[in-house]
């Protein structure tokens, strides 16, 4: 199974392994990661689930689609690499995939 890293906002990294098909926010509230919440259980609706992308894994991830995008002005601290991460479905290769938790959600 592919492999997610993310580090909080401590610098602490912590990987998880998750299945294909599943996205990066579950594989964040499954193995209570902190700095993820996920209110709306992944219906793109609350924000609270914002990540950075690592930029190395930027294009490899790919763009927000425009729903994502609005949502994403609702996100504390926006930045370029900013995504939701229950829009960010994983695949075989994105194992290793970095993301940063921000230091709050909204
Ligand atoms: Fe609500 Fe991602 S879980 S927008």
């Amino acid at each position: 199974m592919p492999k997610i890293n993310f580090i909080d906002v401590h610098g602490e990294t912590r990987t998880v392994e998750v299945e294909v098909g599943a996205t990066v926010m579950e594989a964040a509230i499954r193995n209570a990661i902190p700095g993820v919440e996920a209110e709306c259980g992944g219906a793109c609706a609350c924000a609270t689930c914002h990540v950075y992308v690592d930029e190395a894994w930027i294009d490899a991830v790919g763009q927000a689609q425009p729903m994502e995008e609005d949502m994403l002005d609702f996100a504390f601290d926006i930045r370029p690499t900013s995504r939701l991460s229950c829009q960010i479905r994983m695949r075989d290769d994105l194992d290793g995939l970095v993301v940063r938790t921000p230091a709050r959600q909204t």
